[in-house]
């Protein structure tokens, strides 16, 4: 009978703190003013894997982690772009987009994709103009809200854009559909006009990138997400980032919607080289000497 009672009453305390983290991810966070990000609650505050960090290039580990695979990404869908308030986002709607490799041991199906403005992963203290987040939940817990309850069971693409004179082609039907729901406050979505094409959002190299353990960047910050930021950067001009800027909510302008870099603590880095293995000089003159015999044969 007592077992039931403690069971009963940890059933309790759970529902009771799962009601107060849906009631403060429900959105009565801001980037600025009492209710910005030096007072969300919970993990926000108390964590020890909070995300976005600084990433010190210096103190990267260089390793092999593997290809990361990203199925389906070059399909055309049909796609919606919401100002939630927080955000413009972007959810896409037919056979599922899927990333694996990395590192990664299961499948990780993309949810959603949004943007940041300025960028929240910073590179040796240098802060761009945009960042892209593509979000992945881990296909066996079924949906995202179940998956960033688990250790690793998100997956974030981060993509940075770093400003430049020229527009950049890609965003045009992006931008073109933001400025329709820009004026729109709460909750306002919007048919995006040309199909989207997620490979368009990544960059051309990705055959590099960083990847560490992290949380996500908004309330609750739910520790669960093992994050990806691709070293070759996109570009947005100053124009086409005025778009973003000019995103209203029920607090106002939206102006930017990063939060600060948070500490790494003993957290470590990796840069992912393809092909790189810490005895690569004995490999690359192995190379060059087989190379040297495959010469000489073929002049015989
Ligand atoms: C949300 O924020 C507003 C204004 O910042 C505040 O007055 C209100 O009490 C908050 N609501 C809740 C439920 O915390
Ligand atoms: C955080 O909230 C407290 C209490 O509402 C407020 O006094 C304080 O100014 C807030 N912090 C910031 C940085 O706005
Ligand atoms: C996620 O899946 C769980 C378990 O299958 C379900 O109870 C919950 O309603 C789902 N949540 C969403 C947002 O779909
Ligand atoms: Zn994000």
């Amino acid at each position: 009978m007592k077992m039931r009672e403690l069971d009963f009453s940890i059933i309790l305390i759970i529902s009771i703190s799962s009601i107060c983290l849906s009631h403060q991810s429900s959105g009565n966070w801001t980037y600025s003013g009492e209710h910005g990000p030096e007072n969300w609650s919970g993990v926000c505050k108390n964590g020890n894997r909070q995300s976005p960090i600084n990433i010190v290039t210096d103190d990267t580990v260089k390793a092999d982690l593997g290809s990361l695979i990203f199925t389906r990404y070059d399909f055309a869908y049909t796609g919606t772009l919401t100002n939630n308030g927080h955000s413009l986002q972007i959810t896409l709607s037919g056979v599922p987009v899927v990333l694996t490799g990395g590192g990664l041991t299961s499948t990780y199906v993309l949810e959603q994709m949004h943007f940041h403005w300025g960028a929240e992963h910073t590179i040796d203290g240098v802060r761009d103009a945009l960042e892209l987040h593509l979000v992945h939940y881990d296909k066996q817990y079924g949906n995202v809200s179940i998956a960033s309850q688990s250790h690793n069971g998100i997956s974030v693409v981060a993509v940075l854009f770093k400003l430049s004179d020229d527009d950049n082609e890609k965003l045009y039907p992006i931008l073109k559909a933001a400025e329709a729901v820009s004026e729109w406050v709460g909750m306002s979505s919007v048919e995006i006009q040309r199909k989207v094409i997620p490979m368009q959002l990544l960059p051309n190299d990705r055959t590099t990138f960083y990847r560490y353990e992290g949380s996500l960047t908004t309330p609750g910050c739910q520790e669960a997400v093992t994050w990806f930021i691709m070293s070759e950067k996109l570009s947005i001009s100053e124009a086409q980032l005025k778009v973003f800027k000019s995103i209203r909510t029920n607090h106002g302008v939206l102006k930017q919607n990063y939060r600060p870099t948070q500490n790494i603590g003993d957290r470590k880095v990796y840069h992912h080289l393809l092909g790189y293995t810490s005895s690569s000089p004995t490999i690359f003159v192995n190379y060059l000497f087989i190379s040297m015999i495959a010469f000489y044969i073929i002049l015989n």
